[in-house]
C-alpha cells in the first residue's frame, strides 16, 4: 500500500521541513497546528524554499507551484481523517503529545500509521495513548528536514514489521534514506554524534585547543565536513546539551561537559577563537574524538540498535562524516581501536563493548 496523503501535526521547524520534503515528491499533505500565525509562517517558509529551488534551476516553476498546492493548512485536526500516515511534530512534551493523540484517535481509522518525530521521548511511552499501538513508531527526521536525507525509523516495543516496511517505502518514495533502529536513547545517530561534540568541548576544557582548532582537527579525526563547534552553533548549544542529558541514563560517559552546560543554560554560542597549530595536542584531539565516537558506536552495535552499515550511512549522509565510524574502525584495526576506546571506557567506568572483537569486519561481517 503506498501512502499518497499524510497529515503533519505541528507546523514548526520540523513539521514544515517534513511537509516540504513530502509535497516535493508528490505526496499530499494536510498540515495542522493550533496556531494560525505559525501556519502562516510555515506557508512563508515553504514558499521561500520552493522559490529558491526555482531560482537555482533545480525545479521548474510549475512543479514548485504544484508542490505548494499539495499542502493544505488549518487548525482542525479533522483534516487528518483521510491520511494514510500521520506524523506528529508538536513540542517535545509527553503530556502534550498524549493529549494530541487522544484527540486524533477518534479521527483516524485503526489501520492508519501514526508516527512521532520525537528526538528524546521513548516510543514505548508515547504509544500508551495510541489505540492499536502496532501501527505506531518513530520517524525521526533530521533538521533541516526539507534537505537532510536521513530519517531514523524507530521500532517501538509493539510496532508491526509491516508498519516499519510501509514507512521505509514511503521515505524512499520521498527521496529519504531510512535507518531502522531500536527505541534506545539517542536512537542510532545522536548516540554517537552527541558524544563526539561533547568530547570536543572536553578537549577544549582540558586546554588542548580552541574551538576553531578542534573543528579543523575533527576533519582529520572523522573527515567531518563541519566541525563539532560549528555544528553546535547551528543547532544551538542548548539543544546539544539537552540531547546529551537524554543520553545520560546510559552512563557517566554521556554526561554533558561543564562548559556545555554553562553555555547551554545561558543560551549562548561558542566563540571560535584563533586556529593555532600544535601538532602534539592535535594528535591527542584526534585520538579523543575518535575514541568518543567509537565507544558509543560499539555499544549501540552490542545493543543491536542499528546495523554497522546503517550507522555509516547515517554518519555519511546526515552528519557528513567523510570517513564514517564503522568503516574507519575496520580500517584502523582492532588494536588501534582498543587503544582509543579503552582509556575512554576506563575513565567513565563503562565496560569494554563486545563488538570490539568484531572490528575489522564490522561493515563486511
Ligand atoms: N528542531 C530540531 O532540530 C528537531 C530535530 C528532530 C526532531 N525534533 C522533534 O520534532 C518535534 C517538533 O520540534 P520543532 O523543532 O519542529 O518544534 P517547534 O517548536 O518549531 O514547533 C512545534 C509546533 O507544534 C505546534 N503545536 C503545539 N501543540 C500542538 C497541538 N496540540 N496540535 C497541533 N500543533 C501543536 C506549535 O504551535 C508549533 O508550531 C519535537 O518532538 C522535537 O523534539 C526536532
Amino acid at each position: 500500500m503506498s501512502i499518497s496523503k499524510i497529515a503533519v501535526i505541528g507546523s514548526g521547524t520540523m513539521g514544515t521541513g517534513i511537509s516540504i520534503a513530502s509535497a516535493a515528491n508528490g505526496v499530499n499533505v494536510a498540515m495542522v497546528d493550533v496556531s494560525d500565525e505559525q501556519l502562516e509562517r510555515s506557508r512563508g517558509a515553504a514558499e521561500s524554499f520552493f522559490k529558491r529551488q526555482v531560482d537555482k534551476g533545480r525545479l521548474e516553476a510549475a512543479d514548485a507551484d504544484a508542490a505548494l498546492g499539495r499542502i493544505t493548512r488549518g487548525t482542525d485536526l479533522g483534516a487528518a481523517g483521510d491520511a494514510g500516515l500521520v506524523i506528529e511534530a508538536v513540542f517535545e512534551l509527553l503530556e502534550l503529545k498524549h493529549e494530541m493523540y487522544a484527540k486524533l484517535m477518534p479521527i483516524v481509522d485503526k489501520d492508519v500509521i501514526v508516527a512521532s518525530n520525537t528526538s528524546a521521548l521513548k516510543i514505548a511511552d508515547l504509544a500508551k495513548a495510541i489505540d492499536e499501538p502496532s501501527r505506531f513508531l518513530g520517524l525521526h527526521y533530521f533538521s533541516p528536514a526539507e534537505i537532510n536525507p536521513i530519517v531514523e525509523v524507530v521500532r517501538g516495543e509493539q510496532t508491526a514489521q509491516a508498519v516499519m516496511d510501509a514507512c521505509s517505502a514511503f521515505l524512499e518514495a520521498t527521496k529519504k534514506t531510512p535507518i531502522p533502529c531500536k527505541d534506545q536513547n539517542g536512537f542510532a545517530i545522536n548516540r554517537f554524534f552527541c558524544p563526539f561534540t561533547n568530547e570536543a568541548v572536553r578537549a577544549m576544557e582540558d586546554g588542548l585547543g580552541t574551538p576553531a582548532q578542534i573543528d579543523r582537527v575533527s576533519r582529520l579525526a572523522v573527515g567531518a565536513a563541519a566541525g563539532p563547534f560549528r555544528v553546535m552553533n547551528l543547532v544551538k548549544p542548548r539543544i546539544n546539551m539537552n540531547a546529551l542529558r537524554n543520553l545520560e541514563p546510559l552512563g557517566p560517559f554521556y554526561a554533558p561537559a561543564d562548559a556545555l552546560v554553562a553555555l547551554g543554560e545561558a543560551e549562548g554560542l561558542w566563540e571560535m577563537g584563533e586556529d593555532q597549530s600544535d601538532e602534539s595536542a592535535e594528535a591527542v584531539i584526534v585520538d579523543r574524538l575518535r575514541g568518543a565516537t567509537f565507544l558509543p558506536v560499539l555499544e549501540l552495535l552490542d545493543e543491536e540498535v542499528a546495523t554497522a552499515a546503517d550507522v555509516d550511512t547515517g554518519a555519511s549522509l546526515a552528519l557528513k562524516f567523510g570517513t564514517p565510524p564503522c568503516a574507519l574502525m575496520d580500517q584502523l584495526g582492532k588494536d588501534e581501536v582498543a587503544r582509543l576506546v579503552g582509556p575512554m571506557a576506563e575513565r567513565y567506568g563503562a565496560p569494554l563493548p563486545q563488538s570490539l572483537a568484531r572490528v575489522g569486519t564490522l561493515v563486511s561481517g
